[in-house]
């Protein structure tokens, strides 16, 4: 693979793997050092371009959770393994993982907003050392839209985790019924004293107001952290499609602390 940050790179298509009826893993073979939180452009001749986020990492592959939407996506949806998909990046500054080293980690995430944080997940549930204790609420609209089944029950089972998944308006086991923010009373943050950290993750609306209530619950701001999907064009910096005010979130995001990313939901 190239060091050209602009070229795109045909790269084989390994798997696929179906995760909703319009949301699949597409894994693809790639040996560059990737960060948690990165995202990566991914194209077809002739059809266009789209960032999407790394959901997964390993040797000699990397992973991407694609909802179908539009031009580009149903393109790679049509593709089959064997076939190539052309990738540049990566891109993006990734999670500030030194801050969360030994300390509590709170994660909140929704539907797609799981993608980006799913790989820190695993590095934080497969390394028991790194942080302290991890709590996570990850919420999806229903039972068909649930993401990362297997994952989601691997997270449950450590024992440094703690666990909430909702679905926003269905009863289904080992869910509870709600939005995230119903869950978020539940997260015992006084025991903590000053030793954590907090990821947000979702839909500009549902970053909102989890944002509003972790303030509510007294948490400062620099403790927190979001990732923003934008719309983007070259993903360096260069040409201003993701640009807003002086920030442009390829370059400088697309994680922020939220100090700077409180200016950046809509
Ligand atoms: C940093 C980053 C990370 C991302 N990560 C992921 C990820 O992990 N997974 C993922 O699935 N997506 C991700 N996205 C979003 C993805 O890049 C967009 O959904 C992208 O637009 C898809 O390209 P497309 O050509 O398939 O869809 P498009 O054809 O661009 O359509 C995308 C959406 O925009 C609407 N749309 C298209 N054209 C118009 C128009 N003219 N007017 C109004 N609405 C229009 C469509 O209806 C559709 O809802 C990410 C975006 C960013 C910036
Ligand atoms: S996408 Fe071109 S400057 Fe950010």
């Amino acid at each position: 693979m190239t060091n050209n940050p602009v070229k795109p790179t045909a790269c084989k298509l390994l798997d696929i793997m179906p995760q909703t009826q319009t949301e699949w893993t597409f894994r693809v073979k790639n040996n560059l050092p990737i960060k948690h939180g990165q995202f990566m452009q991914l194209s077809l001749p002739k059809v266009g371009e789209a960032p999407i986020s790394i959901s997964g990492f390993g040797n000699g592959y990397v992973d991407f959770t694609i909802r179908k939407v539009g031009k580009v996506t149903d393109g790679l949806f049509s593709l089959r393994k064997g076939d190539n998909i052309f990738i540049r990046g990566c891109y993006g500054n990734g999670w500030p993982i030194e801050q969360f080293k030994n300390k509590t980690v709170v994660i909140i995430a929704g539907g797609t907003g799981v993608s980006p944080v799913k790989s820190l997940i695993n590095m934080l549930c497969d390394d028991s050392d790194y942080a302290k204790e991890i709590y996570l609420i990850l919420g999806f609209k229903n039972s068909h839209s649930i993401l990362f089944a297997d994952e989601l029950k691997k997270w449950q089972t450590a024992s440094h985790f703690h666990v909430i998944y909702t679905l926003d308006d269905e009863d289904y086991p080992g869910f509870q019924k709600g939005l995230v923010t119903d869950f978020i009373k539940k997260i015992p943050f006084t025991a903590f004293a000053d030793e954590y950290e907090c990821i947000i993750v979702g839909p500009p609306i549902m970053m909102k107001f989890v944002g509003m209530d972790l303030l509510m619950n007294k948490i400062p701001e620099k403790k927190i952290w979001m990732s923003f999907e934008r719309k983007m064009s070259c993903g360096i910096g260069k040409c201003g499609h993701c640009r807003i005010d002086e920030t442009y979130v390829c370059l400088d995001g697309p994680v922020f602390n939220y100090t700077v990313g409180k200016k950046l939901i809509d």
